[in-house]
C-alpha cells in the first residue's frame, strides 16, 4: 500500500489548480481528478459549498460522478479539492484558467476576470510552473495580456521561470455525448517543448486526443474563429427565414431539399445568445479593429443574429391580427427562457429580446421554463418565470428553446380556438403549430 503510493507519487507529481469552477472549470477539473491531484480554485464561496456537499447545479457533472472524485483536503494524491483560500494553490505546478470573458453593453470585450484571475495565480507562481488558459479570448490576450500580469505579480520572467500555454475548450452544456473527454482538444505551449508539456498533460485525460496547435495565438484564434463561423452561418440562415417568410415559403423545407447536397451546411435558424457564439465574434472583431480592420461580414453576422428576437415578436403580432386576435392585454405563453436546450443556463438569452419585443406590443407574457431557476430569472432580468406548465387558456404559445418536456405538453388544454402556436426552434408537429422561424 505505502509502496504502491510512492509509485504513484514519483511517476506523476503534477499538481493541477483549475481557477474557475462553473461551465467549463468543473467539468474539467472532475476529468483531470481521475489521474491527478486537483485543486479547484473559485471566488465564489457559494460554489465552493455546493461543490464540497458534491452537487453541481449547473447539472453539467452528475453527482454521483462529482463525489467519486471529491477529497477532503488537498494532497498528493488524485482526486478533487474545492476552496477559495489561495494557499491551497500554492504547490501546484500547472494552473488552467476558465473564468468568464464576456462583453460589456457596448459588446466590447471585458478582460476583467481574467485579469484578476492572472493576479491571484502570480500571486502564488513558482519557478517552472505553466499556467494554461482555456478561456475564449482574441489572438493575443494571453501573451499580451495575462502574461504581464503574471510577471509583474510573480516577480518572474516569461519563458525562463514560468511559461504559459492556451487550450481552448469546446464543451456543450447540456450535451451527455459530447462530454470533455471525447472532444478533441487543441493545446498549445509558450515554447515548442511547454507545447509539448501541455499537449501531454491534456492527453492523459482527453480520450478523443488533442490537436498542437504551433503558437499560443493559432490555439486562440482557432477558437475564436469556430464559434464566428457558426454565428455568420446561423445569420444566412436566418436572413433566408426572413426572406422566405415575406414569400411565404417554409424555410425548413427549403433547407431540407438543400440539405440533400452533399456539401449543403445544415444549420437552421434561430436565437444566437448564450456567451459563446453570440459573443466571441465580438472578440475577434475587436481585435481586428485594433490592427485597423473593420470587419464587415464578422459584424453584419452579430447585427443580423441580435435582431431575430424582435423579429419573432414581430412576426408572432402579425400571425395574431391575421387571425383577429387582440393584441393589447393578449395572455401569451413562452416556452422556455434558457439560452438553449436542456440547460439551466439563463445568460445571455435571446428568449428575453422575444419577451421584451413582446410586452412592448401591449401583451401579457407568462415565462414557463423546467430547466430556468427561477430566482436567477428574476435577479437577471427582472422577469417571474414558473417551472410548472401554467392551467390557462393563452392567445399565443411561442416556442423560443428545445427543451424535451416541451414535446409532450398537451396543446389543447392552454389554448383555445383561435390561439396561434409560433415554433421558433421547429420541433413541434405540422398538426399543433401554425408557423416556424
Ligand atoms: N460555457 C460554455 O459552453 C463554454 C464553452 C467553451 C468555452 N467557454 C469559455 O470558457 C470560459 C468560462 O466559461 P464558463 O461558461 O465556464 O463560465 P462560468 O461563469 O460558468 O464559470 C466561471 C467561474 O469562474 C469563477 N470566477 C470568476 N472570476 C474568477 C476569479 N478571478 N478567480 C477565480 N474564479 C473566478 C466564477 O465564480 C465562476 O464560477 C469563458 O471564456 C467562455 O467563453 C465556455
Amino acid at each position: 500500500m505505502v509502496l504502491g503510493k510512492l509509485i504513484k507519487k514519483i511517476m506523476n507529481k503534477d499538481k493541477i489548480a483549475i481557477v474557475g469552477l462553473g461551465y467549463v472549470g468543473l467539468p474539467l477539473a472532475r476529468l483531470f481528478a481521475t489521474k491527478y491531484s486537483v485543486v479547484g480554485f473559485d471566488i465564489n464561496t457559494d460554489r465552493i459549498s455546493e461543490l464540497m456537499s458534491g452537487i453541481d447545479s449547473t447539472l453539467e457533472v452528475d453527482n454521483e460522478t462529482l463525489q467519486a472524485v471529491l477529497v477532503k483536503e488537498s494532497t498528493e494524491a488524485n482526486g478533487l479539492f474545492c476552496t477559495n483560500e489561495l494557499d491551497q494553490i500554492k504547490d501546484c505546478n500547472y494552473y488552467i484558467i476558465t473564468v468568464p470573458t464576456p462583453v460589456d453593453k457596448n459588446n466590447r470585450p471585458i478582460l476583467t476576470p481574467l485579469i484578476k484571475a492572472s493576479e491571484t495565480v502570480g500571486a502564488v507562481l513558482k519557478p517552472g510552473a505553466i499556467v494554461v488558459y482555456e478561456s475564449t479570448v482574441y489572438p493575443g490576450a494571453t501573451e499580451e495580456d495575462c502574461v504581464p500580469v503574471l510577471e509583474r505579480v510573480s516577480g518572474l520572467t516569461f519563458n525562463k521561470d514560468f511559461y504559459a500555454g492556451y487550450s481552448p475548450e469546446r464543451i456543450n452544456p447540456g450535451d451527455k455525448e459530447h462530454t470533455v473527454d471525447k472532444i478533441l482538444k487543441v493545446t498549445s505551449g509558450s515554447t515548442p517543448e511547454i507545447g509539448k508539456k501541455v499537449d501531454d498533460l491534456y492527453k492523459a485525460v482527453i480520450t478523443a486526443g488533442t490537436h498542437l496547435a504551433p503558437t499560443i495565438k493559432v490555439a486562440e484564434a482557432s477558437k475564436v474563429i469556430e464559434n464566428s463561423q457558426r454565428d455568420i452561418n446561423i445569420a444566412f440562415v436566418n436572413e433566408l427565414a426572413k426572406i422566405f417568410n415575406l414569400m411565404d415559403i417554409n424555410t425548413h423545407d427549403v433547407l431540407e431539399a438543400a440539405g440533400t447536397k452533399w456539401n449543403f451546411l445544415p444549420f437552421k435558424p434561430g436565437l444566437v445568445g448564450g456567451h459563446c457564439i453570440g459573443v466571441d465574434p465580438y472578440y475577434l472583431a475587436q481585435k481586428a479593429q485594433e490592427n485597423g480592420y473593420h470587419p464587415e461580414i464578422i459584424l453584419a453576422g452579430r447585427r443580423l443574429n441580435d435582431g431575430m428576437g424582435a423579429y419573432v415578436a414581430s412576426e408572432v403580432i402579425k400571425l395574431m391580427i391575421s387571425k383577429d386576435i387582440k393584441i393589447k392585454n393578449a395572455n401569451i405563453l413562452v416556452l422556455g427562457i434558457t439560452f438553449k436546450e436542456n440547460c439551466p443556463d439563463v445568460r445571455n438569452t435571446k428568449a428575453v429580446d422575444v419577451i421584451v419585443a413582446l410586452k412592448e406590443y401591449g401583451t401579457e407574457v407568462t415565462i414557463y421554463d423546467p430547466w430556468a431557476n427561477v430566482e436567477e430569472v428574476n435577479y437577471e432580468y427582472g422577469l417571474k418565470s414558473t417551472k410548472k406548465i401554467p392551467l390557462d387558456k393563452f392567445d399565443a404559445i411561442v416556442l423560443t428553446v428545445s427543451h424535451k418536456e416541451f414535446l409532450t405538453i398537451d396543446f389543447s388544454k392552454i389554448k383555445n380556438e383561435k390561439s396561434i402556436i409560433y415554433d421558433v426552434k421547429n420541433i413541434l408537429s405540422e398538426s399543433i403549430k401554425d408557423k416556424t422561424l
